[in-house]
This record gives structure tokens, C-alpha cells and sequence, in this order.
């Protein structure tokens, strides 16, 4: 069940950009059309003539950076525009437009022209003019440095067999639902922002450093996001600006980007290109692995590369090496995006895998099961649960693989489609982070959580209150929860498939703690109304929680809205979250279309905190990496810089016409060495694998390997 169901299909579920503010006044931005250079002159006459405009700026000098969220800042990336004349990339804002109505304000935008004094650019991995960096060395942090453990070069270079392929994965964007932008407003001297976050708290903090303001007079929002995906999880460049012109005006103001402004105006999944080289005995047993990545940055920011740590971890290899470099290009910063490195990652990884079962003549699944480890390569450590086995023996068992012919091209459907079944695994890391817990129970029996979290259509709000249902055996509608809202708690950054392994430990010990003060047993149902009558007032308890091995600097980071993140190695353990996907191809002979009639997958997330949520979680990571296998990619402009395709029509994700049946099943065992509900993550480990596993289902369809994504009909033909 959704406990927030009934509050969306009704439209009672109010998401940032829905308020409706009394004097409410509406903003727009102007995007610069040149790929990087300086600005000499923004013309806003015919824009100040538009009737109801109120307002058009082009600079803010009361603004500071936000600071980079992966160097200790707040933004998505450290550029704030509109505050001096550089333009960095296309795209980029020049000015907003404050008028009574959206139209005024977009016709007025649209009125505004510039004249620039154009910088050459680079948009491509391989450009001229791009910057490669050696990541260990540009940013010198443990958890980003090359991997080595043993020689594998040497292991590879005497191995039996061989694999070296190189894999390309494109720029993508996020495109949710719910588009950036909502309303602010200032009552008094607290500046309220309401704004679909998976960051509350980096909102508040990162605002009050661009305008010099005190954190306490800062509130943010976010009972409801529609859609993250990663693009939501920092301080996004049209807040700090809004906040200004709002300000300047005395007026709540709100501002909702067009699709294709988000496409400049947030980050994207960069690009990425990857060397895997295999090392394995006659029988497929893989003795090293050699990956090395490329992958873009922007010229402003580091963003970080860690496709070698899931990808070291993948199998029991006694030798790997893992090489990363940034490539920097003149684009916003790129960012996370749902599995962010590890959907590209095993992408490459797990295609060169069913190279080599296909060198060895060993079928796919058995190969894999025979490289499979209960003991982290890189660390030496033993993993706290690792059940991807039965994920492949389970996903096996319910495709009915056994029915596989091995050779290429020898099935066909009843259409004479050519048929293809492949195989691919997922890791993510189990990462957890710091979180504060305050459970009230009240006279009437309700019980009201406020938890570090944000509802971002993955269904947290309904896997704490049937936490909190169960425990204390009250029904669900009795439990109210409160999440992405800072006047009720620290809403710490959800992200990172972090979201249920934070946020169900901490109710779990305030529920403990709230038995204590109610008087009642350690288990078993409560009469909670009886039990709060006792006591003679609503009882409310406060718990901190922190990950294993996490101090209590980790809270103390959070509360003035840093990242609290630890994992996946812990003390002792490592943690990840597994699966294995099974899916079928038909590649249609006169045309080539790709269709993808079924998909088995079996994910092993600890336990199932809440069914249907997570069996949408899968299904939904699923269609992704359909859509990434098959379709998405978005193109840069040599020409006139930034991206191409930013609208819905021509950055095709997948619709319901591409999706047909997708089975899901879970190991469910818990694992309680990574906390006391025995819950790993699910949202980013559903996506990870899946697009190999179409591309080696297009392997076993025609015998053509797809070194590069998106396979479309023009690369099978
Ligand atoms: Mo997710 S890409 O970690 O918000």
C-alpha cells in the first residue's frame, strides 16, 4: 500500500510549484545562447515593455556562490550565474523576469537579447580544448583514488583467456514529472521556499550563505517531490535569484522552468567511456580485472567518478585495478543521476563478462555463479549479506532460462523476430546516513513522526508508517509522517538508495524509546490512546541515529546541512545491495525494431520493508534501463554549445507502449549486521545491470555486441 495515494489521486498533495500565495508574482528566466564567453551587453528594454512586468535583473551583487555539494557546499555545482559576466556554458541564465502573470514573464524573457564575446568550447570526451585529470591526483580523497589490489595487469597478461572492450555510455538527463522551480516567499525576515527537494537542508543552508542570512530564518518545504532521480539533490542555480526578487519586491514570487531549461538549469548523467580488461582461466573463472574511466566534468567542478567501486566488487577476483579520470568540457556541472555510475559501469562491465562466457562456452549464468565471492575483493572484508546467487538461481528458475539455446541467432518468435536472452548482475553500495527521529503519540492514539527523509515518489512515507503500524499494531491511518519539511526536522539529502536504511533505524529506536516513556512493553500491540491517558499528556520522544561506525560529528555535520554519509565499508563488513535481471528481446528482421516483451528480476535489498513500493522501485529502474539500452541519449550542440534534444518529444524515454511484462521478486532476507530493521537499499541497485542485460539479450539476438548506447534500429540493421 501508498499511504499518500488517496492525497495524489486527488490532487491534495501539494508540490512546490502548486501554491498560491495571495499577491503572488511570476518569474522566468533568459538562457544564454552562446557555448562560453562573456557577456558585453544583456538588452532588457523590450522585456521592461512588456504590460505587467514588474521586474527584470540581470546581476545580483548581494549573491555568493553556494558552494559545490561534493567540496562542502550546497549547489549542484559552485557557479552562481547572474553574478558576474562569465558564461560558462549554454544555457547558463542572464536575467529574470518578474511580472503579474507567467505569460508576461515568459514573453518578456523571451524579449531579452545579448550580445557575447564567444570562447571556444568543448562538449565531448575526446574534444579539443577538454581537460583530462587523473582523479587520485585532482582530488586527493581515499574513497576516489585508483584501486590496486595485486597485479592484475600481470594476472591478465598470463591468463588463458583475454577480454579487452571498450564501452561508450552518452550525456542523459533526469526528466521528472515534476519540473525545477516554486514559490518563495518572505514572512518578515524568514524566507519560506517551497520547492520539491531531496535536499531540504542543503536549501536552507546553502540560501542563507548566498544571502548572507542566518540559517534560522531560512524554512524549506518538500512534503511531496515529483521526481528526483539525483537532479534534485543539491541547491539548484534559479533559488538564490528568486529569493532576491522576491525580497526586492515585497511579493511571494514563483517560478517553474520549461522542460528545456531544466535540460542547462540541473545536472545530468555525464559521460562516460569505459576499458574493461578481463583476465580468466579455460573455465571462466575470472583471476583480474583492469577498469579504467573516462568521464565528463564541468570546467567549474569536480564531479566525482566512482564506477570501480561497485564494479571491484562485483566478483571474486584475486587481482583489480581501478583507474578513474575527469574530462572537463564546457557544460553545467553533471551530477548524480539514478545509479549514477554504476548504471554506465556495468553497462561495460557485465557486457565484457558475457564476452567471456561467450569465449569459454560457458553459459552466462554459470559463469557468473562460479565468480561469485562472500569476501570483498578490494577490502578483504566479508560482506554483511550478499544473496546475488539466489538472486540469478530465482531469476533462472521464473524466466525458465534453462529453455536457452546458447547460440546467437538460432531462436525466433512466432512473427519471425529474432529472439534474444541475456543476463546481467547489479551492485550499489549499502550506504546509510545520520538522522534525528522525533515520534509523538497523542491523546486520540495518533502517532506523528518527523524523520530526516524526503517523499520523492519512491514511497518513503509509506515504509515508515508501516514501520511504525506494525511495531506498535495500531492501523496505518493512525500514523501521520513528516518528512522534507526543516520546521520539523534536519532533512539531510536523500539520496544514494540511503533513504530506508536511514530513516527505519531511527523510528525503529524512537519507537523503543517512546514504549519507555508510554510504560508499556519492549513488544507487542499498544493501545496507544490508554497508554498516553496513563501517562496524563502526549508523550514525545527525540532519537538520534547514527550508521554503523558514524560519530556523533556525523550529526553534527547534518545539522548545519553537510553530508552524514557513511558506507559501504563499515567496520568489520562491507554492504551492497544485489540483483540479477532476465530479459528477452524480439528484434523484428525487416525492420529492426527492438521490443522487450519480458523481464525477470530479483533483487536481494536486505528485507522488504514495504512490497509494493519496492516492487515499483524495481519496475521502475527496469523501464529505465530499457530506456537507457534503447533510447535515451542526449546530444550536444557543436555548433552553438549546450544540449539538443531538451524536450520530452526528442529525448524519448520509455511509455507505456515499450513496456510489457516485468516480473519482480526479492531474496527478503535481512540483514541485520547492517542495522537492527535489516534493510539495504533498493531504488538505485533496481536500475543497475538492467541495460546490459538488454544489450547481451541483443548479443544472443543477432550476435552483434553494442559497444555504445543507445542500440537503436540504425545500429542493428
Ligand atoms: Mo540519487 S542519483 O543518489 O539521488
Amino acid at each position: 500500500m501508498r499511504v499518500d495515494a488517496y492525497e495524489k489521486v486527488t490532487g491534495k498533495a501539494l508540490y512546490g510549484a502548486d501554491r498560491v500565495l495571495p499577491g503572488m508574482a511570476f518569474a522566468a528566466l533568459a538562457l544564454a545562447k552562446v557555448g562560453r564567453g562573456r557577456l558585453s551587453r544583456v538588452d532588457t528594454s523590450a522585456a521592461r515593455a512588456v504590460p505587467g512586468v514588474l521586474l527584470v535583473e540581470t546581476k545580483f551583487d548581494e549573491l555568493t556562490g553556494p558552494g559545490f555539494v561534493m567540496g562542502g557546499g550546497f549547489g549542484f555545482q559552485s557557479l552562481q550565474p547572474m553574478t558576474d559576466d562569465h558564461i560558462a556554458y549554454r544555457g547558463q541564465p542572464i536575467a529574470i523576469v518578474v511580472a503579474e502573470t507567467p505569460v508576461a514573464a515568459t514573453e518578456a524573457a523571451e524579449a531579452i537579447t545579448a550580445e557575447y564575446e564567444p570562447e571556444p568550447f568543448a562538449l565531448h570526451l575526446d574534444a579539443e580544448g577538454a581537460t583530462t585529470l587523473v582523479q587520485e591526483e585532482a582530488i586527493p580523497l581515499p574513497f576516489l583514488a585508483d584501486i590496486r589490489v595485486g597485479d592484475a595487469d600481470a594476472v591478465i597478461e598470463n591468463s588463458a583467456v583475454r577480454i579487452d572492450s571498450t564501452f561508450e555510455h552518452p550525456p542523459q538527463h533526469a526528466v521528472p514529472m515534476e519540473l525545477n522551480g516554486g514559490v518563495v516567499e518572505w514572512q518578515g525576515d524568514t524566507l519560506v521556499v517551497h520547492e520539491g527537494t531531496q535536499n531540504a537542508n542543503a536549501l536552507r543552508f546553502g540560501l542563507a550563505q548566498q544571502l548572507g542570512i542566518d540559517a534560522a530564518n531560512v524554512e524549506v518545504r518538500s512534503p511531496y517531490v515529483g521526481g528526483g532521480f539525483g537532479q534534485k539533490n543539491s541547491l539548484l542555480v534559479h533559488i538564490a535569484p528568486l529569493a532576491a526578487v522576491s525580497r526586492r519586491l515585497g511579493r511571494p514570487v514563483k517560478l517553474v522552468l520549461a522542460r528545456t531549461q531544466t535540460f542547462h538549469n540541473g545536472s545530468f548523467r555525464p559521460a562516460s567511456k569505459h576499458r574493461i580488461r578481463l583476465g580468466a582461466d579455460a573455465t571462466g573463472k575470472i583471476l583480474a580485472a583492469v577498469h579504467e574511466v573516462d568521464q565528463q566534468t564541468s570546467r567549474h567542478d569536480l564531479f566525482i567518478a566512482m564506477h570501480t567501486e561497485v564494479t571491484g566488487r562485483l566478483y571474486g577476483y584475486s587481482a583489480f585495478r581501478g583507474r578513474q579520470r575527469l574530462v572537463q568540457t564546457d557544460v553545467q556541472t553533471p551530477g548524480y543521476m539514478r545509479a549514477p555510475f554504476e548504471s554506465p559501469s556495468m553497462f561495460a562491465f557485465e557486457q565484457a563478462v558475457d564476452e567471456l562466457a561467450h569465449a569459454v562456452g560457458r553459459d552466462p549464468v554459470e559463469l557468473r555463479l562460479a565468480n561469485d565471492t562472500e569476501t570483498d575483493p578490494i577490502t578483504g572484508l566479508p560482506f554483511s549479506s550478499r544473496h546475488v546467487g539466489d538472486c540469478l538461481r530465482r531469476g533462472a528458475e521464473l524466466f525458465g532460462w534453462s529453455g536457452r539455446n546458447p547460440e546467437p541467432g538460432s531462436m525466433r518468435a512466432e512473427d519471425g523476430s529474432l529472439v534474444g536472452w541475456g543476463v546481467a548482475i547489479g551492485n550499489y553500495p549499502g550506504n546509510v546516513a545520520a538522522a534525528v527521529a522525533t515520534l509523538t503519540a497523542d491523546t486520540d492514539g495518533r502517532v506523528t513522526v518527523a524523520v530526516d527523509g524526503h517523499e520523492m515518489g519512491q514511497g518513503i512515507r509509506s515504509t515508515i508508517a508501516l514501520l511504525v503500524a506494525r511495531d506498535l499494531g495500531i492501523p496505518v491511518t493512525d500514523v501521520t509522517v513528516q518528512v522534507g519539511d526543516t520546521t520539523v526536522g534536519t532533512q539531510h539529502l536523500t539520496a544514494g538508495s540511503w533513504g530506508t536504511a536511514t530513516a527505519l533505524p531511527a523510528v525503529h529506536s524512537g519507537l523503543q524509546e517512546l514504549r519507555k516513556h508510554l510504560n508499556v512493553s519492549d513488544t507487542g500491540d499498544v493501545d496507544v490512546a490508554t497508554a498516553v491517558a496513563h501517562v496524563g499528556h502526549p508523550v514525545q520522544v527525540s532519537v538520534e541515529s547514527l550508521g554503523p561506525g558514524q560519530t556523533a560529528d556525523a550529526l553534527a555535520q547534518s545539522k548545519v546541512g553537510h553530508l552524514a554519509i557513511a558506507g559501504p565499508v563499515f567496520p568489520g563488513f562491507v554492504t551492497f545491495s544485489w540483483i540479477a535481471h532476465f530479459v528477452e528481446v524480439h528484434v523484428e528482421p525487416t525492420t529492426c525494431r527492438i521490443r522487450v516483451p519480458r523481464v525477470v528480476s530479483v533483487a536481494d535489498c536486505g528485507r522488504v520493508a514495504s512490497p509494493v513500493t519496492a516492487a515499483s522501485q524495481v519496475r521502475g529502474g527496469v523501464i529505465w534501463g530499457i530506456g537507457a539500452a534503447l533510447r535515451e541519449e542526449t546530444m550536444v550542440d557543436d555548433r552553438f554549445g549546450g544540449f539538443l534534444n531538451s524536450t520530452l518529444e526528442e529525448y524519448p524515454v520509455m511509455v507505456n507502449a515499450d513496456v510489457h511484462r516485468i516480473d519482480v521478486d526479492f531474496i527478503d532476507k535481512p540483514d541485520y549486521q547492517f542495522n537492527p530493521v535489516g534493510v539495504k537499499g533498493l531504488g538505485e541497485v533496481s536500475m543497475v545491470g538492467a541495460a546490459a542485460a538488454v544489450a547481451n539479450a541483443v548479443h544472443h539476438a543477432t550476435g552483434k555486441r553494442h559497444h555504445r548506447l543507445p542500440i537503436r534500429i540504425e545500429h542493428v540493421i
